[in-house]
């Protein structure tokens, strides 16, 4: 074919509707394809590189040699356009919507408060769709298969797996069907009777068309010319070879997951792709008796698919290496990665990392490959792997199949990774292990043994291997091998990735791994009940009010079927233009010269703004403290927002963007840890100090004073939609209309006003709903929002500006890391009788709500407990790091955290006395009305009855036994408990967020439309609106609507933040209704027996008014820091959590076996939407600290900015056994409907499975002799696990050459008897709750 000739026209199907493409861009993805060209927006943006599946669709394709239709998940942001011809895809739009049918799934996982924000629903909605079509009926391990490379970062993923699971017929939530492990009846969140039936025959049919274009046409090759590459499908192998003959360096498209990656975040270019997915001979598959040879085209699912049925069908002896495989293929990345991925593409990817290379090479698996001089066979070993990304292949080999035997009498091989998170995720170390013995004995024939993450390739440990071939397989031998192999695969401190000690460690502990089960095979050849109120049993309570019941989310249903509408899904409105922020690439430094020439010659680039065009004030001024909204003069972090570029696409702004020259001179000492901030007085001020009692002459009269600390890592906000806005001048009198994701609308109004130095009022920002928030879009927002004004302002013309997730994750900064030291004082009775606290928070560069935080994280140091003599002194170090900010719990994780840590010291320190930290904890705990350490009293009752309660439920007496007697029996695998109490303030000092309005209007027809100042982010805050309004004007939910969050309808608005939205804006729309019910009193009294619809037409002809507004002042509160004293809140929601888990010590690895809630959020107004947020700030608070690690360069650059990077918690993440009580006959006088808030609390409650972790570790370490204290930092990631466990392997790393002792390991037939829990991933999530008496 002709590279010269003219593009071809691309065919295909969306939702059943034909597409031709004139002019297919090889560098268009589906993704923005869907969104811009189609206008379907249904299919969301999260990551734009695979990691998160919000951008999941279905694809279908037609096989005309088996004449079936293939249908797979995939991410349209990975897929190129012009690989869909012949291909039918469906987005969400395609299965069902509000205005004709919903489908199944969208009602059931809607139903089941599987949606909060909604934006990760789409393509929750799709992978389960999908999974639908190949198997109507699924089991739980194909749920959250399919569910895998999913992310969501609200609900904790409970209640989508629950209303995925009404489909699977073995686990029908609600009845007792036996393959359930609810030991009582299951809670009734959601009414299962009337779930619509999954119909095939409403799915759309696949085109018929596409089958004839297959079957009749005749498959020619195809070209796409773009803009800047062209892209090529063959059809056939001689024209393939000849392509790549003409064109060796153009990459083999298969599933794009390793080029698309490249170029989109690599900067990769190439002008000419090779398309080759219509190449049959890629496809295709034999099996023989000597193994199976896949068509290099084979997607990883297919794979994996054809070797589970392998390992049915022939002897197991056969199977070593098809089963180490589908252990790695189980783990590797996410469905839709492995349905689209190649087997050919993983192994000419080369990834140092790569899961499948080691197992490949070990496993003796060989290529097949061709190019003009002919096919060759090419044996997959350390020859093969030559480089980072490199192979031995000739620029113009083509990889036609791969070659995968069976194994042998007395062969066997194993596999193993370990990585961030259990799956979805790059492995750290991953390895492929295969040994053959002589027959009849333990003598080693054969040994191969190769490891990925430990060099730039996949890497073999030969000379370990040579060592032990022709030797027994036994202790001492492989205690030489140990020895060797370190010596071996000795890593550079310098090495890529890091973690030099705990890949080294990894090593060993993996081979060691390999040797227990090898010394078996060896041996061998010689979840809970529910107390739930059947919903609509409120005693004493009307059917129709709908306060108290498990209201479903308002919007669940349109967000399931894609019709919400985010921010970025607004359509463009004419005219309007892209900004891209250029942000700084120095930590600090003065800003020389900012060359813009070059980007204002990139076609369609229309403007860059600098500071010099703000037209009003050039800064926002934070707790007093000034930051500039672009930076004018200095540099003071990476991510530093200097100046934007706007243009009449994203493409063409990102461009300029590229073009934008800074000129910079470093500025000397540039500041990044808190003990650079400490050393050099970096600070923002004031420092905050309290005191209670006297701590110096208290530490006079202890028994024991024990002093240690601990570091608590930062936490990215990681809402799946990523700040997004649109601003939109009308034109004339200066009025400018802001659309928004943001959690404050009313700061972002100030903002934009004052730095266009025009009044308020005339600036509107609209808020319809947030894709998640967290913290992270109060203030940062507001920021970017000014920006994107003056451009807008500048230009004249609408902008846009949705930032991508690795900008996003540059800008907006994070969660403030804590170092946190003590100094504890106690009796050897368990009592502290002193304690001495200190906090340094990161706060980067600005001060942003830094003070606040630092406030914050003084007020809540006692948590539960009642130290006589208490102090605490905490402060923001000033960094050369992006700004920090708000995050869920507002410094109260960090701050009780290390109040914790100082209780567990002390039970570790009391360790002969005193087994466990609970009893410590109980001894200390608050017990009567007492006063906090500021004067503010309280009775910490429901405190004490959620600690009882949550050890009762939790069986926690009998499960510690059972604990102990497990690590008894094993040593390679550990279990611990905690059990973590919590006390949290609900308000807040400020007045700023202390008050809240609304707006009712009742119009003539009955229909009723609320506003208010609270954002909808996920978090229920419309639907409670609605049970309110309901509730207080006596008509059905139906009847009333709730509105976006307008500053041009309900002025002076407080963020939605801090646990409040409810509490405030609850009380505020009470106050409009009761005033609305009061004036139809009079009409209502004239005709008793009428209607709500009649007093309404009575009430209007009668001229009574039907608007009114609602009014909340708030609690007044304070804090006088000058005298340490206060109310700075009004109430405490409490708590107690009891978690479990299972580490395995060789590799850090753990499980949360089951963890136990006890909350006491008073009489709640929406318990399905509460119990949402509980395991929603549960699981994200499980990521903090024990998951997601930001890492920065030694220079301050953050490495970590996607999903890739940083890990989220996933489905696999959830604890195996998950339950959540409500604390029954709770009130609260300072809430609306004795209701508390709940949204932030129980985030801290996560720590829980960090304690049990160092529990576990605990129990390792006295194995390894090594009893008393120690530091375990937050996140206890299995890097930090793994090297606290001190397993001999890691202390002969740390030794490294001393050999180990053979005697220090153990006994080695022993196989830990639960060796399957890892590999339990066919989950029963059960849960329950108590409704309380929730009448009014
Ligand atoms: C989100 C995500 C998660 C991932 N997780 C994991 C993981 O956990 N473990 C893991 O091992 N990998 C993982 N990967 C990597 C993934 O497995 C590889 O990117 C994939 O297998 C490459 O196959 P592909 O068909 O998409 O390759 P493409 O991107 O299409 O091509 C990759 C390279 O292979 C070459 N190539 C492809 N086919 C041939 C052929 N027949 N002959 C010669 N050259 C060819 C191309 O020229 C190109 O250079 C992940 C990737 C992503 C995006
Ligand atoms: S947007 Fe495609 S996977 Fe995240
Ligand atoms: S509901 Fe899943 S990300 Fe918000």
């Amino acid at each position: 074919m002709s590279e010269n000739k003219e593009t071809d026209c691309l065919c295909f199907y969306v939702n059943g509707k034909k597409v031709t493409e004139n002019n297919a861009d090889p560098e268009t993805m589906l993704l923005s394809y869907l969104r811009e060209r189609l206008r379907l927006t249904g299919t969301k943006y999260g990551c734009g590189g695979g990691g998160c599946g919000a951008c999941t669709v279905m694809v279908s394709r037609y096989q005309p040699g088996t004449k079936t239709i293939l249908h797979y998940s995939a991410n349209a942001c990975l897929l190129p356009v012009c690989q869909l011809q012949g291909a039918a895809v469906t987005t969400v739009e395609g299965i069902g919507n509000t205005r004709t049918r919903v489908h199944p799934v969208q009602e059931r996982i809607a139903k089941a408060h599987g949606s909060q924000c909604g934006f990760c629903t789409p393509g929750m909605v799709m992978s389960m769709y999908t999974l639908l079509r190949n198997k109507p009926q699924p089991n739980m391990e194909d749920i959250t298969v399919a569910l895998g490379g999913n992310l969501c970062r609200c609900t904790g993923y409970r209640p989508i797996v629950d209303g995925c699971k009404t489909f699977s017929p073995m686990c029908f939530v609600g009845t007792h069907d036996i393959d359930c492990v609810f030991q009582e009846p299951p809670p009734q969140l959601f009414d299962q009777e009337d779930l619509l039936p999954l119909d095939p025959t409403q799915d759309l049919i696949f085109p018929p068309e596409l089958i004839l274009m297959a079957e009749m046409e005749p498959q020619v090759s195809q070209l796409f010319r773009g803009e800047r590459m062209v892209w090529v499908s063959p059809v056939s192998l001689e024209e393939l070879i000849q392509l790549k003959t003409s064109h060796p360096q153009a990459p083999l498209v298969m599933g794009n997951t390793n080029i698309g990656p490249d170029i989109k975040f690599k900067g990769a270019w190439h002008p000419i792709i090779i398309s080759p997915t219509r190449v049959q001979e890629l496809f295709e598959v034999t099996k023989t008796l000597q193994g199976v040879c896949f068509g290099a085209g084979c997607s990883l699912s297919v794979v994996k698919a054809l070797l589970e049925g392998l390992v049915q069908e022939i002897p197991e002896e056969k199977t070593e290496i098809y089963r180490s495989l589908l252990q790695q293929l189980g783990n590797l990345g996410g469905q839709q990665i492995r349905n689209v991925a190649s087997i050919g593409g993983n192994i000419v990817s080369a990834y140092p990392n790569s899961d499948l290379n080691p197992v490949f090479a070990a496993g003796n698996c060989t290529l097949n490959v061709v190019s003009k001089r002919g096919r060759r066979e090419i044996l997959l070993n350390k020859d093969f792997f030559v480089g980072f990304g490199k192979t031995s292949l000739k620029p113009d080999e083509i990889v036609l199949s791969v070659f995968i035997p069976v194994s042998r009498q007395g062969e066997f091989m194993r596999a193993f990774r370990q990585a961030p998170r259990k799956e979805n995720a790059l492995a750290t170390v991953t390895t492929g292990m295969r040994v053959m013995f002589i027959e009849g004995s333990s003598v080693v024939k054969e040994l191969s043994i190769y490891y990925g993450g430990v060099g730039p390739c996949t890497v073999s440990a030969t000379k370990t291997c040579a060592a032990v071939i022709g030797r027994k397989w036994d202790e001492q031998t492989l205690s030489e091998a140990y020895t060797q192999l370190l010596d071996e695969i000795s890593l550079s401190p310098s090495h890529p990735g890091g973690q030099v000690e705990f890949r080294r460690s990894l090593t060993l502990s993996l081979l060691f791994k390999f040797n227990l089960q090898m010394l078996h095979k060896l041996w061998e050849m010689v979840w809970t009940g529910s107390l739930f109120a059947p919903i609509g049993s409120l005693l004493g309570q009307s059917g129709d009010d709908p306060v108290g019941r498990p209201i479903m989310h308002r919007s669940a249903i349109s967000q399931a079927t894609g019709e919400a509408v985010y921010c970025d899904d607004i359509p463009k409105m004419d005219g309007e233009l892209h900004l891209v922020l250029v942000t700084s690439t120095r930590p600090h430094a003065k800003i020389l010269d900012i060359d813009i020439s070059e980007a204002l010659r990139v076609p369609g680039v229309v403007d860059v703004i600098t500071s010099k065009d703000i037209p009003g004030k050039k800064f926002r001024t934070f707790t007093g403290i000034d930051e500039g909204i672009l930076a004018q003069n200095e540099v003071s972090c990476v991510g530093h927002m200097v100046c934007a570029v706007v243009a009449d696409n994203r493409k063409q702004a990102k461009r300029g963007a590229a073009l934008v020259k800074i000129a910079y001179e470093d500025l000397p000492g540039p500041v990044f840890t808190v003990e650079e901030a400490i050393e050099k007085q970096s600070f923002f001020l004031p420092q905050r100090m309290i005191e209670r009692g006297n701590v110096d002459e208290a530490f006079d009269k202890v028994d024991h004073i024990y002093e240690g600390e601990i570091r608590l890592g930062g936490q990215e906000h990681f809402y799946m939609e990523t700040q997004s806005m649109v601003v939109v001048p009308s034109g004339e009198e200066r009025e400018l209309k802001v659309y928004l994701s943001c959690q404050h609308p009313t700061y972002a109004q100030e903002s934009i006003a004052e730095t266009l130095g025009i009044p308020s009022n005339r600036v509107s920002c609209h808020v319809k709903r947030v894709g998640g928030a967290f913290g992270g879009k109060v203030t940062k927002t507001s920021i970017i929002a000014c920006i994107t004004s003056v451009a807008a302002w500048k230009t004249g013309r609408a902008v846009r500006c949705v930032l991508e997730r690795g900008e996003d994750m540059l800008i907006t900064g994070a969660r403030h890391p804590v170092l946190g030291k003590h100094k504890v004082g106690f009796m050897n009775d368990g009592r502290i009788i002193a304690a001495d606290l200190h906090y340094y928070a990161n706060s980067g560069n600005t001060a942003d709500e830094s003070l606040l935080v630092i406030e914050k994280i003084l007020l809540h140091l006692d948590n539960a407990y009642n130290v006589p003599n208490l102090r605490g002194r905490s402060v923001a170090c000033k960094t050369n790091l992006p700004s920090n900010t708000a995050f869920r719990g507002f410094g109260v994780p960090q701050s009780m955290l290390v109040t914790e840590n100082m209780i567990n010291d002390v039970a570790m320190k009391l360790g002969c006395n005193f087994l466990f930290p609970e009893q410590i904890r109980e001894i200390n705990m608050y017990k009567e009305v007492s006063l906090t350490h500021y004067k503010f009293e309280f009775d910490p009752k429901n405190l004490l009855r959620c600690w009882d309660e949550c050890k009762e439920k939790s069986d926690y007496g009998s499960r510690r036994k059972s604990v102990a007697q497990f690590n008894q029996q094993n040593r390679w695998k550990k279990r611990g408990m905690a059990t973590i109490p919590i006390k949290f303030d609900i308000f807040s000092v400020r007045v700023s967020v202390r008050q809240a309005a609304s707006l009712v209007h009742i119009y003539k027809d009955g229909s009723v439309l609320v506003s208010h100042g609270g954002t909808e982010m996920g978090q229920g805050i419309h639907t409670k609106m609605q049970q309110v309004a309901s509730r207080e004007l006596h008509i059905p939910a139906s009847l009333i609507h709730i509105t976006e969050t307008d500053t041009s309808a309900v002025p002076n608005t407080c963020p939605s933040a801090a646990s409040f939205g409810t509490d405030a804006n609850g009380m505020a729309v009470k106050d409009a209704c009761e005033i609305l019910y009061q004036r139809l009193e009079p009409v209502r009294k004239q005709n008793p027996e009428g209607t709500w619809q009649t007093w309404v037409t009575s009430a209007f002809i009668q001229r009574i008014s039907l608007s009114a507004t609602g009014y909340y002042r708030g609690h007044d509160l304070y804090m006088d820091w000058e005298k340490q004293e206060g109310q700075p809140y009004a109430y405490f929601t409490y708590g107690a959590c009891c978690s479990e888990v299972e580490v395995d010590c060789l590799t850090g690895d753990y499980r949360t076996v089951r963890t136990d809630i006890v909350m006491d959020i008073g009489r709640s107004i929406n318990p399905s939407v509460d119990i949402g947020q509980i395991e929603g700030a549960f699981i994200q608070g499980l990521g903090l600290y024990t998951l997601e690690e930001l890492k920065f360069s030694p220079s301050g650059v953050l490495y970590t900015r996607g999903p890739s990077q940083y890990k989220i918690p996933a489905v696999c993440d959830i604890p195996l056994q998950f339950n959540v009580y409500l604390l029954s006959g709770s009130d609260n006088p300072h809430a609306i409907y004795s209701s508390k808030g709940i949204g932030e609390p129980v985030l801290f409650l996560g720590s829980s499975v960090f304690f049990a972790i160092k529990d576990a570790v605990a129990a390792a370490r006295v194995e390894a002799g090594m009893v008393g204290t120690f530091t375990l930092n937050s996140p206890a990631t299995p890097e930090r696990t793994c090297l606290a466990c001190n397993t001999p392997f890691t202390q002969k790393v740390r030794r490294c050459h001393q050999p180990v002792s053979i005697h220090s390991l153990p006994q080695p037939i022993m196989l830990d008897p639960n060796p399957s829990m890892f590999a339990n991933l066919n989950m029963e999530f059960s849960y329950c709750f108590h409704l309380t008496d929730l009448q009014t």
